[in-house]
């Protein structure tokens, strides 16, 4: 499996014959790696019905025909503006073709920019190719954590950018309670707001023993 950053929360995950965008939030992305019309995800996994999240998925899902995969509430919004959508809810697994994937909780908020309600907030858990990667979304700090990372995580992916989400230092507990074994900083410096150090808290994970860090500019990758 190989997972490349595109910036802000959007991860480009190819595994096997599939290729998966996370939060395609790419054409209003001053931090984006990739053209937005390069990319022809076949499947579309969002984590809440924020604009920075949903991001350009129904361009993208139109042209490359991508299956969105979301809270129920999303795919509502969604499926009337012409693309395929398989609703989910916080709870179990569902088996696509490339994997399994859940919903997980995730404190935060979840309303299309035009005050729409989008359901609840979630993480992700993806399985494929015998790897488990967890994309937290937007979320604060959540002692359920340490549920999730029971599964045995190869990855996650954590927002350290404050202010809406967790900054470093729950960032760092969030760590320390998924015990995943790299975590990648997602959700800073794209906006004034959320600028953090994310090299200051890859020495911070290292240093508590919470796995290896990889800061990844946009555009990095990591192999499975
Ligand atoms: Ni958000
Ligand atoms: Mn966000």
């Amino acid at each position: 499996m190989r997972l490349t950053y595109l910036g802000h929360s959007a991860v480009h995950v190819e595994t096997g014959d599939y290729s998966l965008l996370i939060d395609p939030f790419i054409s209003g992305n001053p931090l984006a790696s990739v053209d937005v019309d390069e990319l022809t995800p076949d499947y579309i996994l969002i984590t809440h019905a924020h604009g920075d999240h949903v991001g350009d998925a129904v361009r993208i899902a139109k042209r490359s025909g991508a299956t969105v995969v979301g809270m129920v509430e999303i795919c509502r919004a969604l499926k009337p503006q012409g693309v395929g959508t398989h609703g989910m809810n916080i709870g179990g697994f569902f088996g696509f073709p490339f994997g399994r994937v859940k919903l997980t909780p995730a404190w935060h908020s979840s309303s299309f920019d035009d005050g729409r309600y989008g359901g609840m907030p979630t993480g992700i858990v993806l399985e494929a190719e015998g790897k488990r990667v967890y994309h937290a979304g937007d979320t604060g700090l959540f002692g359920d954590m340490q549920l999730i990372g029971s599964l045995g995580l190869d990855l996650a992916f954590l927002p350290i950018g404050g202010n809406y989400t967790m900054g470093p230092e729950e960032a760092l507990e969030a760590a320390k309670l998924l015990r995943a074994e790299r975590v990648v900083p997602i959700h800073y410096d794209t906006f004034d707001l959320i600028c953090q150090d994310p090299q200051a808290f890859a020495r911070s994970v290292t240093a508590a023993g919470a796995g290896e860090c990889l800061p990844l500019q946009p555009g990095g990758t990591v192999e499975l």
